[in-house]
């Protein structure tokens, strides 16, 4: 296994923060403490972000096809150093060896495909008449922020990274203080791979305080945030002063719908891949089932059968499917929403007993209620409760799974060719699942609409994230 890092990585240098206070990383699984790391004052978030300006002058000068060569460089010693790192990114954050070594690779996919995309960036001419030219080119925005989150603490700042440094940006990261471990291990990558002292540092510490700072420079001219929908409101408030550009990945409250023509073993296994992947904390998790009546029993035998089957267990111990929350807070939410539907009378159906377990664990639960006011139902669950809601007609269900603030992930399950293509065009989301529980690629933006925020992240329109448009007119 990797040495955990125990310093931050600021303007290209391995230091210990000039704050007094440690943040303390602790195994979700059994609650001891990893590392401790003394996090940044505000004085390294200053060097940082004018260490990154000047970085930029330079930078953004290196050819597309030598930055490409950078990334892919970076991508693969991601790879190499997978199976070390994974065990540091479970240790910290719960997920299953497996799940964090796929999270790795995940994180890989996007260095490969912006190091493609780095060598295509190109602008335009418009030949208006023989005297009068139009040129369109692209610039990077030039230094950026970013706020990265606990549940994925290596891709979701691979995905941001990648596309920021094709288009020539540099970037000043913020991980989540609970999982820096993986932040600061793709940071010794990217140093290792060649990529400026200074066109990256990451800093461990205080939400608040490196937000602000980040918010309030006018030096930093974009801002990429993976989070709360709460926070994100917070960073559009505050970008108002600099009008920062923002990228906001926020909540979300997917449906999983099961048509009545839906090949039920299929949707049992995109379900439990929607749903319990890391322990049911992604933005994109299934967060309301509505199965079709007429299958509803069915699908209910299938799918408890199938959760019974997953092994709790600290994420490295073999075979373990579903590891620890992240936190007790995390616990705590989880116990919240089952009292709340237990109360509201839901059926509640839970297979395993983990009174043994000394960590943050919950066990894999699953649901069935009429009632459509549960909480569950409302709220973001980010755990490992499953709910059913058996549903009559389609119509009934558009309506249910687009009654929600929230617009990121959904997903349904049907055979009927003219109802996938209904389905597909009348759901209120960014992305669409179809006989699929999985919708992540980097090759295809991942984004949403409504309060799920803004921006997208993979795929070509990624890159269009860090890049401003700069319009000439020549008159010959
Ligand atoms: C997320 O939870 O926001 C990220 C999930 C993914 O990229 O698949």
């Amino acid at each position: 296994m990797a040495e955990y890092p125990s310093k931050n990585f600021i303007a290209g240098q391995w230091r210990e923060g000039g704050s007094e206070d440690f943040a303390e990383i602790i195994n979700p699984a059994n609650k001891e403490v990893l590392v401790k790391i003394k996090k940044v004052s505000q004085q390294d978030v200053k060097n940082s972000i004018s260490a990154a300006e000047e970085c930029f002058q330079s930078w953004k000068k290196v050819s597309n096809s030598e930055r490409a060569e950078i990334l892919n460089k970076i991508s693969e010693l991601i790879k190499e150093r997978a199976d070390d790192y994974a065990e540091v990114l479970s240790l910290e954050n719960g997920k299953s060896l497996a799940e964090a070594k796929a999270e790795l690779l995940y994180g890989a996919g996007y260095f490969d495909f912006y190091a493609g995309q780095a060598k295509q960036i190109s602008g335009r001419v418009i030949e208006e008449s023989t005297e009068k030219k139009l040129q369109v080119l692209k610039e990077p925005v030039g230094v950026v922020g970013m706020i990265t989150p606990w549940n994925f603490p290596q891709a979701m700042l691979a995905r941001k990274l990648a596309a920021a440094f094709a288009a020539g940006c540099v970037c000043v990261a913020k991980p989540d203080h609970q999982t820096p471990l993986s932040a600061l291990l793709l940071a010794k990558i990217c140093e290792d791979a060649g990529v400026p002292k200074a066109a990256l540092s990451v800093l461990v510490g205080d939400s608040e305080m490196i937000g602000k700072e980040l918010m309030e420079s006018s030096v930093v001219k974009k801002i990429s945030f993976t989070g709360s929908t709460r926070v994100g409101k917070l960073l559009i408030e505050q970008s108002a002063k600099t009008v920062k550009r923002l990228s906001l990945e926020l909540g979300g409250n997917a449906p999983f719908i099961i048509f009545e023509s839906a090949d039920i073993d299929k949707a049992v296994e995109g379900a439990l891949a929607s749903k319990y992947r890391n322990s049911g904390q992604t933005c994109v998790c299934s967060n309301r089932f509505f199965v079709h009546e007429k299958i509803l029993g069915q699908f209910k035998e299938k799918f408890s059968q199938a959760i019974s089957e997953l092994k709790v267990g600290s994420g490295l111990e073999s075979s373990v499917k579903i590891g620890p929350l992240i936190n007790q807070a995390a616990v705590d939410k989880n116990n919240k929403l089952l009292e709340d539907a237990k109360k509201k009378g839901a059926e509640v159906i839970q297979s395993h007993e983990l009174s043994q377990k000394e960590g943050f664990f919950f066990p894999p639960t699953l649901l069935v209620s009429n009632d459509l006011e549960i909480d569950a139902f409302q709220e973001e669950i980010f755990g490992p409760i499953s709910i059913i809601y058996p549903f009559q007609s389609e119509e009934e269900v558009l309506k249910l799974a687009n009654s929600t603030p929230y617009g990121l992930a959904s997903y349904f399950y049907s055979q009927d060719r003219a109802q996938i293509q209904r389905v597909h065009d009348a759901l209120e989301f960014g992305m669409v699942g179809i006989n699929s529980g999985r919708i992540s690629s980097p090759l295809a933006p991942f984004g949403g609409i409504k309060e799920s925020g803004y921006g997208r992240e993979g795929g070509e329109e990624g890159i269009k994230e860090y890049q401003n448009l700069k319009m000439s007119l020549e008159l010959l």
